[in-house]
Formats: structure tokens, C-alpha cells, sequence
């Protein structure tokens, strides 16, 4: 199949031109920009897209392309097209120069195409574009021309088509950018000659065949189920592979919401007919263990090694009950397993134990079926496969479940004010129409007391805050400007039938510098 490499050059949109890319129908995968010669020839691509970057091409240690990268695309006639970051370096490498500019150019700009060429085919002459540079190509190397300008940037675009060597200063992958895809499907399919191949439907059936082929004939495989998509896509593809060789746990922790246990059983159990479903109550040891702790960080290792041990201890007694059982499967997807640039900064140190990883003397075998895909793949691979739309289309749940919601120490009694009031919540914004709109929705147990007045009488009573945020990627989030009749609404329900809280909070913060959970 076809492919185009990303290298990463340390930009935040990696990830995003490798969607755009696959969204038009070419496979993409990101690499990172010193990816040896070696192991990027065997992925064989088409194209090469070097992305944007925060550092200067002339700054000391700043990502740099393998030596021989130019004579190695040369030979082999890859085409390459430099955004930003990317645009810089090639001029820098073929002996042009860039210069750092008076005043930074970021936001819209207007983009002035000064010489036909073919990565900007069918555009206007004039066209909106994303900018966001400090740095600017000040001459070229010999045998390039400049495609396009703007009013503060002379040489904004430019091509080499004898060596298929493109840049661009602007960001085609944005939305701000709107002919951007345009571009993209230029330099995808005029000029690296790719063919459109990555459709979903043949994915699920290559996959199909290569479980197959992997687990053989008898083999059985554990998959821990969570209710969430990216699990429950690997279930209903595992089952259609291997049919009832599959075995799933599900662990109720004590901290799911309301009806979840339920709700999950009867999808899996009933509607996808799953026969090997394995229900573990576990709620009583989960909240044992986490009694009186109020330590967020504390709170998250409670869960995640309780949640290990019980795993283990269920995967223990099936590998005895079922010795064919060799597998062990993971809901792991693209994003999951490709850190970029920017991901690996963000991640990890902010709150510990995002996901679990398993104890990695675990005898079985590990296989990751989504381990290519995208969120948004998966999810149309959901729908492929049957999974309900309201399923496929859930907000993000949380690993540690509502114990990151529940601030302070978790107990039963608060936990079950919390589903109520994040019943009535969803209920709500769900009626409203505005669901799948919104990144999440949920509600927040406040340990604080407050006085209020219902009827007659005086209480002392919870708070609850209300967190509705809207985010593309959860790396930034802002919260959303819910119609105040709305919020009214939800308020008075949640004081009105839900013992326990007499005051509701919005919660106006914006991520960040705030998270979007509160643990
Ligand atoms: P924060 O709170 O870091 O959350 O802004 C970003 C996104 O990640 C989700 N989240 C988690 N997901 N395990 C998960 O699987 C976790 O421990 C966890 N903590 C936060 C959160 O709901 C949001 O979508």
C-alpha cells in the first residue's frame, strides 16, 4: 500500500498532517526526524512531508535530517514537501539561507501565488493561509523558484519539480488554512503519484485474516474491556476474527457511572453476544483500599494496581480453566504508541498513570489490533463493525473512572451523588441537542459544605461543579459557553433531586493553564 512519511521536525501538528493525509486516503505514518536511512527506505514511501517545528535551522542542536537524506530522495525519486520548519531546512541544506525575521508573522495572512506550479493546481491567485513563523527564507538554493508570497514574506512557497523538492511557510494541515487539503491532495497525488488505498472497509478485512493467521486455529486471547470505544472496537473485531476463542473482563471498580456495569453487559453480553464475558465485581476492594486517602496521586496508583492485580488474578484462573489461552489483547491506538515532539512534553508529568501498562512478566503474548489507527478510525471502524452510534460517540472516560472526580477521600455515599447529578447532567445536554459537540461533560464532587435554604428549612449541604469543556485534542481545552437557560436547568434539577448537594458551580477555566479533570 501506499505511504506517506511524516518526519517529525518537533511541530504540535504531526499528528494532524498524518490525519489529514490518511483522511484523503493515502496510509501516513510519523517518524522521527533522524529516522536512519536504512529504516525509512523499508517503509518504502511515496512522499515525505518534513513538518513545522519551534526551532531556528541555524540553532545549534536543532532536528536535523540523517546525513545522505537529500541523495538518498534524489535516487530514489521521493518527492518531499517541507512545511515551516521543514520549508527552512531544505533551503538551508541545499545551500540557501534563512534569515530570522523583525516581527513574528502568526495568524491569517494572505498568500500571493506569483508562478503557476503544482502544488497550489486549482487554487486562486490569492488565497487565505495559517502562518506562524519567526524565521524566513531569505534566498534559494540554485534551480528552485518562488511559487508565492506575502505581503511581509517575499519567498513563502517555492519547488524544485526537477528534484520534486516543495516548501511551504504556512500550515496546510489547519483548518485556518482553507484550501489546505487542497494542497495536500497535490502534493499527495499529482506529485507523488499515490493511490488512494487506505479505505476502512479493506482494513477491517486485512485485519480480520491477520488475526486469523496470528492466533491459529486454536488459540485464545484475554482483552480487558472498559465500556469505552477504543476497547470495545477490539472486542466486536476480535470476536468476528476468532468468534468465541475470545475471552473479555470487565472490572467494576466502584467507579464507573451510573448504570455503566449494567449497560456494558448488555451490549456485549446480549446485543453482540459475546459468550465469554467475564463480570468482576470488584467494587468493594476498590473502595476498601481507597478509604480515607485524599492524595490525587496516591489515589491513581490505588486504582491502577489494584486494577492490575485483579486483572491478573482473573487472567490466572482462565489461563488454567483454558490453557490455549496465549494472547493477551490491548485497545492501543496510533496516537497511544507514536509519541511526537509535542505529545511526549505534555504527557506523562502532569498526572501520573494515565494508562496502564501490565506487568511485563505477563506470559502472554501481546497483540494490539488498532495499534494504526486513529481515534476518529476507530470510531468509523466501530460503526463498520456494529457497535451503537451512542457508544462510538461517548465522551472520553477517565482510567481511574470518577475517583478523579471526587475530590478528596471516596466514598460510597458520595460517589452515588455523583452519578445521580452527572445523570441528570448528560441527560440534560443530550436533550439540549449539543453532545456531540462537546469534548466532555461531567460533573465534580466538591467536598465543601455550604449552607442553603429548600422550603422551610436551612441545609448543609455538597457542591457540585459542572465541567463542559470543548477541545479537539484534549491538549488544550476551553470551557464551553453553555446557554445560561440551559445551565439553569441542570443546575435546579441537580439541587432539586439529588440528596446531598444544595449548590451547583460552572467551572469557567480553560486548559490550560487548568486540566480539564480535577485530579
Ligand atoms: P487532563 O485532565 O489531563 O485530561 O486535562 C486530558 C484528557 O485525558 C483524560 N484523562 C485520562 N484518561 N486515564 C485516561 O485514560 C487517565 O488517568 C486520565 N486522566 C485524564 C481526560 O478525561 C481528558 O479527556
Amino acid at each position: 500500500m501506499d505511504k506517506i512519511i511524516v518526519l517529525d521536525m518537533g511541530g504540535q501538528y504531526c499528528h494532524l498532517i498524518s490525519r489529514r493525509v490518511r483522511d484523503l486516503g493515502v496510509y501516513s505514518e510519523i517518524l522521527p526526524h533522524n529516522t536512519s536511512l536504512e529504516k525509512l527506505i523499508l517503509y518504502n514511501p511515496k512522499g515525505i512531508i518534513l513538518s513545522g517545528g519551534p526551532s531556528s535551522v541555524y540553532e545549534k542542536d536543532s532536528p536535523q535530517l540523517p546525513e545522505g537524506f537529500f541523495k538518498l530522495i534524489s535516487t530514489k525519486k521521493i518527492p518531499v514537501l517541507g512545511i515551516c520548519y521543514g520549508h527552512h531546512l531544505i533551503v538551508q541544506e541545499l545551500g540557501g539561507k534563512i534569515s530570522p525575521k523583525d516581527t513574528k508573522e502568526y495568524g491569517k495572512t494572505v498568500l500571493q501565488i506569483i508562478e503557476p506550479n503544482l502544488i497550489f493546481d486549482t487554487l486562486a491567485n490569492e488565497e487565505i493561509v495559517w502562518m506562524s513563523h519567526g524565521d524566513q527564507v531569505e534566498k534559494l538554493p540554485k534551480g528552485f523558484t518562488a511559487y508565492a508570497k506575502t505581503e511581509t514574506c517575499p519567498i513563502a512557497a517555492y519547488g524544485n519539480e526537477e528534484k520534486k523538492l516543495y516548501g511551504i511557510q504556512f500550515h496546510p494541515e489547519v483548518t485556518n488554512t482553507p484550501k489546505g487539503n487542497k494542497i495536500l491532495e497535490n502534493f499527495i497525488f499529482r506529485i507523488a503519484n499515490s493511490k488512494k488505498e487506505w479505505k476502512l472497509e479493506d482494513w477491517i478485512k486485512r485485519t480480520i485474516t491477520e488475526i486469523r493467521e496470528e492466533i491459529g486455529p486454536k488459540n485464545k486471547i484475554i482483552l480487558g474491556l472498559s465500556g469505552g470505544v477504543d476497547s470495545s472496537c477490539a472486542a466486536v473485531l476480535l470476536h468476528k476474527a476468532i468468534g468465541d476463542r475470545l475471552h473479555c473482563i470487565f472490572i467494576n471498580n466502584g467507579l464507573l457511572r451510573k448504570n455503566e456495569e449494567i449497560e456494558v453487559q448488555e451490549t456485549f453480553k446480549k446485543s453482540l453476544r459475546l459468550k465469554n464475558f467475564h463480570y468482576i465485581d470488584a467494587e468493594k476492594l476498590f473502595l476498601e483500599r481507597l478509604k480515607d486517602v485524599e492524595d490525587p496521586e496516591e489515589k491513581r496508583k490505588i486504582r491502577g494496581h489494584s486494577f492490575i492485580e485483579v486483572f491478573e488474578k482473573k487472567t490466572i484462573e482462565l489461563e488454567k480453566r483454558y490453557p490455549d489461552i496465549k494472547y493477551l489483547a490491548q485497545g492501543t491506538i496510533y496516537p497511544d504508541r507514536v509519541e511526537t515532539a509535542a505529545t511526549s512534553k505534555t504527557s506523562a508529568k502532569i498526572k501520573s498513570h494515565h494508562n496502564l501498562t501490565l506487568p511485563k512478566d505477563m506470559m502472554l503474548k501481546i497483540i494490539e489490533p488498532l495499534k494504526d489507527l486513529y481515534k476518529d478510525e476507530v470510531r468509523k471502524i466501530g460503526i463498520k463493525l456494529g457497535l451503537a452510534k451512542e457508544l462510538i460517540e461517548r465522551h472520553p472516560f477517565p482510567g481511574p473512572g470518577l475517583a478523579v472526580r471526587c475530590i478528596g477521600s471516596i466514598e460510597k455515599k458520595k460517589l452515588d451523588i455523583l452519578r445521580e447529578a452527572d445523570q441528570i447532567l448528560i441527560e440534560e445536554i443530550r436533550k439540549a441537542g449539543i453532545y456531540e459537540n462537546l469534548w466532555q461533560a461531567f460533573c465534580t464532587f466538591l467536598p465543601l459544605k455550604t449552607v442553603g435554604i429548600m422550603g422551610d428549612f436551612r441545609t448543609y449541604e455538597y457542591i457540585c461543579a459542572i465541567r463542559v469543556v470543548e477541545s479537539i485534542d484534549a491538549m488544550t481545552a476551553n470551557f464551553a459557553k453553555l446557554d445560561w437557560n440551559l445551565l439553569e436547568k441542570i443546575g435546579t434539577r441537580i439541587i432539586n433531586e439529588v440528596k446531598g448537594i444544595n449548590r451547583v458551580v460552572y467551572d469557567i477555566s480553560n486548559k490550560p493553564p487548568s486540566t480539564i479533570e480535577y485530579e
